[in-house]
Order: C-alpha cells, then structure tokens, then sequence
C-alpha cells in the first residue's frame, strides 16, 4: 500500500523506532537514524571482529571496495561524477581543502553571507591578507543582487549555504555561479542542510565545490562526510594535507597511488570506514524513495507547518514559503519553550541568536501529527 506522493509513511515510520515516541521535528541539528543505518554500522564492526572479509580479500581491500561504491553511489545522488568526490571528516574539512588548497594572490578577497555556518574568515585567509567581504540580510534573506555588489575583479571564492541553517532560505545557485564566475571567482557551498532533504544536482547549478556532512538529512553518519570538486577545479587545487594515500612520492605501491584528476587526491590516509558502511545503507535507503519524491513531501509538511504558524500570528523568520523543511519564527524565550517541548517528547531547536526563534526541521518520515502535536503546544 502506498501513502503520500508514493510513499508508504506506515511502514516507513517502522524503520526508525524513535518516532513511535517522539515527534521527531529536528533533522537541521541531528537526523534521525532508521534501523538500516545501525545495521551498516553493525556490520562493520562484525567484519572487523570476525576478521571475515569474503573471498581472499584483506580487510582492507574490503574496505577500500565498499568506499568505491560508495563514491558512485554518492555521486549519482547529487548527479556529479565519482572523480569528483573526496571523502573528509566533516563539512570543514572540505572547506578547509578548499581554501587551503588555493594559492592566495595580494590583493583577494572572498565574499559570504554573514549566516555561513563555517565562516570563510579562516586562519588562512587572514593569514594571507585575503579581504572577507560579508553580505547582510535583508527581509531575512541574502539578496543576489547583494551579493552581486560585493564581487568584483579580485574576488577568488564565493561561499553561501544551499540551504540556510538559520531559517530554511534557499540559495539560488545558478545565479550565484554565473556572477562569480563572470569575474573568474569560484562558488564554495555548504549542502549540510541540503543534501537528503532535497533533490539536488550540483554538475547543472554550477557551483565549484560543495561540502557535506551526512548526519542530518542523510540519516548518519559523523565523522565521515564529503567534498564535491568540480572536475575543472581538481587540477588547480593543491592538497593541504599529505599522508601516504596522495603522497607526491608514492612509495612501495606508484600503482595504487591516486590518479591525477581525481579528487582523490585530498584524502591522504585511512578514513572512517564505518561511517562508509552506515552512509552506504542510508543513500540504499532513501533511493528507494528518490529524491524528488523526499523533496516534495518535504515541501508540503513544511509549507503546512508554515501557513498554520502564519495564521497563528507568529512573526516568521523563514522569509517565504519555505524551500526546504526547516521553518523557523521568532521567539522571545526560546530555551525554556524548546526545554517545555522536550519534556513532552517533540524536539526542535530553540536558539537564542537573532534575537531568539525557534527552529522546526521535519523529513520524510514525519506526519501532519507530528505537526498538529506540536502547533497544539504552541496555540
Ligand atoms: C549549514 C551547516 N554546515 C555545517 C554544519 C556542521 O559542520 P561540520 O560538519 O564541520 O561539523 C552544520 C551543523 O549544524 C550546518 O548546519
């Protein structure tokens, strides 16, 4: 039996437990894990203590073919090629890839919203005298034609956020590309609240680079995330960091040293192979469902969430219908009402920046329900 656009939220709700107790509204802080991610992570850990790889492969050999599925499997759900992804630790690490890896001229400067959640203000950048040009809210949104006014001739790198941690807003990613790179800059995003929740493609947007953690919308896991590398930019980019896995000299192995032209070359030692196991089974599972269906019931809880937060007279923050499943709306004591909430099984973020609000962040797996039970603790 199917449900909604589809899916079968019935069974999809058996999947993850939590939501038997929980209305679960906080996927931008934490996803929550369906029991088909902690099966990946168990398996990892079984093949590790039975030392039982199959066939007359090493442990590690079975570890390095599950990441190169993996890199496929990635690049197909943000519909960019596999050379193009390297496996980090978390969405600063690619950020830090990325700005590192440049060399810096006099006289550059980088330009990024002020809500950036990892800010391009970075040691390296001062280090280098690189001029941080922030572009301001207006209405509760980052204008393009803000940000426009801010590149020029010396711009070297755009940073914006896909989907904005603060509020939900969505970035207009073509467009930001098309201005940055009409000056020769290039586009730096953050898709942690982006990637999972909706139905992305970063080879059309034409954006530079892209990094992502996985433990919001992807369900699982920290410590593993990744880093998208436009095939024209992996070239230019010098790795920061070295080990024995992109060592310039490459040792007893040349044959298994990583291919120019693959951005493989920024991972430089072993990686978090049970994050590889647990991200595996998490992309298997929402490819069941596809992206495009994900997005669109993501649209719709979220647009309701919002209609009725607008008729009941909260002041919004979320600037527009929302383009994404977070929904925020200002509020002057946050803590102690998202404290209230806890106690009562609904979790959402109450954050205090801003002037205070309240962040509602739904998936999928979430019903109107969950959503009714909340509005009821907020009338
Ligand atoms: C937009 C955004 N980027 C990045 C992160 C996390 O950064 P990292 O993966 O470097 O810990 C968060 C976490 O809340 C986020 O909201």
């Amino acid at each position: 039996m199917h449900g909604v656009n589809g899916l079968n939220i019935k069974k999809i709700r058996s999947d993850f437990p939590l939501l038997a107790e929980w209305a679960y509204l906080d996927n931008a802080f934490v996803g929550v894990m369906p029991k088909q991610v902690k099966e990946g992570y168990e398996e990892y850990v079984d093949l590790w203590y039975r030392f039982s790889p199959p066939g007359d492969k090493t442990i590690l050999q079975e570890w390095l073919t599950r990441t190169t599925r993996l890199r496929g499997k990635i690049a197909e759900f943000i519909k960019v090629k596999p050379n193009e992804i390297a496996f980090t630790m978390c969405t600063g690490s690619g950020l830090n890839i990325v700005v590192n890896g440049f060399t810096w001229r006099k006289g550059d400067n980088v330009v990024f919203p002020e809500w950036e959640h990892n800010v391009l203000y970075t040691n390296t950048t001062v280090r280098n005298h690189v001029e941080s040009r922030v572009v301001h809210a207006r209405d509760n949104r980052f204008e393009l034609a803000d940000i426009e006014k801010q590149i020029d001739d010396h711009t070297r790198l755009v940073q914006v956020s896909h989907v904005s941690y603060v509020n939900g807003d969505t970035m207009d990613l073509e467009a930001v590309s098309d201005m940055a790179h009409e000056h020769g800059a290039k586009v730096l995003v953050d898709a942690t609240q982006a990637v999972g929740a909706l139905d992305v493609d970063y080879t059309a947007s034409g954006v530079d680079f892209v990094a992502v953690a996985p433990y919001k919308y992807l369900m699982g896991p920290t410590g593993l995330a990744f880093l998208y590398v436009r095939e024209e930019n992996i070239g230019e980019l010098i790795p920061d960091r070295t080990g024995w896995k992109n060592q310039i000299y490459e040792g007893d192995n040349p044959e298994e040293s990583v291919i120019e032209g693959s951005a493989e070359k920024f991972e430089y030692g072993t990686i978090n192979f049970q994050g590889v196991f647990a991200l595996e089974k998490a992309i298997d599972y929402l490819n069941q469902f596809g992206t495009k269906a994900i997005e669109k019931r993501n649209l719709k809880l979220a647009g309701y969430l919002y209609d009725e937060l607008v008729s009941m007279g909260k002041e919004m923050y979320t600037p527009d219908t929302p383009t994404s499943p977070i929904v925020s709306y200002f509020e002057d004591d946050p803590l102690p009402l998202a404290a209230k909430l806890k106690a009562k099984k609904i979790k959402v973020t109450g954050r205090e920046a801003h002037d205070g609000h309240m962040r509602i962040s739904g998936h999928f797996y979430n019903t109107k329900e969950d959503i009714n039970l909340l509005l009821e603790k907020l009338a």
